[in-house]
């Protein structure tokens, strides 16, 4: 075999060896056709012959270059082909994958009374506030005639902050939303109406308390908001807030700091599940004539009524909950229910 055929076929076999390395292919090119690869120095040759044999000859080194750069070039595109095809199966995309999404969120149950609330006394004219859960020992309790030291301070057993308030009382996480009564009455003119849903806290856990929980203070002042007033509206927001109207209310003497009379009020539903059993679904009563002076008011013109409803508890009458720990337990499974 002459020495031409024999260079082509290494080149062939040098281009081959050349793996996805386009340095490699590069190379393997120098060595046959760069300034000084072997077809180069054939070419450079061709001078020192006849001008007959330079002709013959010329053309088969002519020749052979051009077989070398074909395969050069088949090699080039073959090695890209490859390397297009390494890239598009690593680049590759599943259409048949689920796609990851963003999953939907929920409003939870016990936003969903809150939002409730807030449309059903609006609806009738109420006012909607919104005050600290960091209260101070005055308007938590002072102001609402729970001197210090009276018992009834105990009833609302409570989480302390580290600190004290400009009096040197300690702050407290709010254990009612009641100093929402004070905060808005002392801001505003009468006639004042308006609720303050938000939460609350205080040291109790089990099946029907939480150490945080979500309570809605209604308060109406003005000079005639007598008890048939509270009775009305609570029976309206009641009937509205279950949706029926085969409902009874009935108030239960109690009693608080900041009421005179007090009075817990139960409500009993007509059909359903919970047919005939008295509920007891808030606190309420007449605001004391101590806390309406303590509003910057004076209680021989100024008269009205407060109530404090827990919303978890009116959420698990609405949807038959019976235990309020799966408020917070954050399992899916529960709150998807809602949803
Ligand atoms: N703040 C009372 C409680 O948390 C409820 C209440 C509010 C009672 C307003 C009467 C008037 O138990």
């Amino acid at each position: 075999m002459d020495s031409l055929e024999q260079l082509v076929a290494s080149a062939v076999q040098d281009f081959m060896a050349a793996q996805d390395d386009a340095a490699a292919l590069e190379n393997a090119k120098a060595k046959y056709l760069g300034k000084t690869g072997q077809i180069t120095e054939l070419m450079k040759g061709l001078g020192k012959l006849d001008p007959e044999q330079r002709k013959a000859q010329g053309a088969l080194i002519n020749a052979a270059k051009g077989q070398i750069e074909a395969a050069l070039t088949a090699r080039r595109d073959a090695l890209a082909d490859a390397q297009m095809q390494t890239r598009l199966n690593a680049e590759a995309i599943d259409v048949s994958l689920p796609g990851r999404g963003r999953a939907g969120g929920g409003i939870h149950p016990v936003m969903r009374t809150w939002e409730r609330v807030e449309a059903i006394f609006r609806s009738i004219g109420f006012d909607v506030a919104d005050g600290p859960e960091i209260e101070n020992d005055w308007t938590n309790f002072t102001a609402l005639n729970s001197p210090e030291n009276h018992p009834a301070r105990s009833m609302q057993d409570t989480f302390y902050i580290e600190g004290n308030d400009s009096e040197g009382k300690p702050l407290l996480l709010r254990t009612h939303t009641s100093p929402m009564q004070v905060r808005y009455a002392r801001s505003h003119t009468p006639p004042i109406k308006v609720i303050a849903p938000g939460r609350t806290y205080r040291v109790d856990s089990d099946a029907t308390h939480s150490p945080m929980f979500h309570q809605v203070e209604g308060l109406w002042i003005a000079e005639n908001i007598s008890f048939a007033d509270l009775k009305g509206v609570y029976l309206n927001f009641v009937k509205a807030f279950f949706e029926t109207d085969d409902l009874q209310v009935r108030f239960r003497p109690s009693y608080f700091p900041f009421t005179e009379p007090s009075a817990e009020i139960d409500i009993a539903f007509g059909s359903g599940p919970l047919k005939g059993r008295w509920l007891e679904v808030s606190g309420s009563g007449q605001v004391h004539p101590t806390v309406v002076r303590n509003f910057g008011l004076d209680p021989e013109k100024y008269i009205g009524f407060a109530f404090g409803s827990g919303l978890e508890r009116l959420t698990m009458l609405r949807y038959g909950i019976n235990d309020l720990r799966l408020f917070y337990e954050g399992d899916l499974r529960f709150l998807k229910q809602f949803n």
